[in-house]
């Protein structure tokens, strides 16, 4: 087996474990598992390994980014709604210091006004939204690369 180059935090926010039967017409019918398996084979693939945490508890979340920076070369974080409000969350964000790259399964930015603003976006490398499952991928490469141009 190959040396690893690092591992990533995959970081998940409320109600994206009700996913497969939550509101399917915008986020699809695949499970947060599925979700999280291609990513983490598409790490592997890479040469990373990856952690999986979702909590509906911002305290938690913001406990497991503020111990991110001993284990983890970044975070890809798909903050749900949290993305729209919680600048505590942005807080321990920046002050771990990782790089961060933000994913949404759909476009926020297409949907109603209030989830328009990201208070992630300001502390994150970039923004994946609006591919579905996709953007776990997408968001895993981004991250990689960024990593190995550092
Ligand atoms: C979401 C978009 C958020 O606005 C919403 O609150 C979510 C999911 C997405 O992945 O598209 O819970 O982050």
């Amino acid at each position: 087996m190959p040396t690893s180059k690092g591992r990533l935090l995959l970081l998940h926010g409320p109600n994206l474990q009700l996913l497969g039967s939550r509101e399917p017409s915008i986020y699809g019918t695949a499970t947060l598992a599925d979700h999280v398996q291609r990513a983490t084979a598409t790490a592997q693939r890479l040469g990373y390994e990856v952690d999986s945490e979702q909590s509906d508890d911002l305290a938690t979340l913001i406990g497991i980014v503020q111990t991110a920076g001993t284990k983890y070369a970044g975070i890809v974080l798909n903050a749900a709604a949290f993305t729209h409000f919680a600048w505590s969350l942005h807080d321990a964000l920046k002050s771990v210091g990782l790089p961060v790259v933000e994913v949404h399964l759909s476009n926020p930015a297409a949907r109603e006004p209030w989830r328009h603003e990201s208070v992630i976006a300001p502390v994150a490398i970039g923004t994946v939204a609006g591919f579905g499952g996709e953007s776990y991928v997408l968001g895993i490469e981004a991250l990689t690369r960024h990593l190995e141009k550092q």
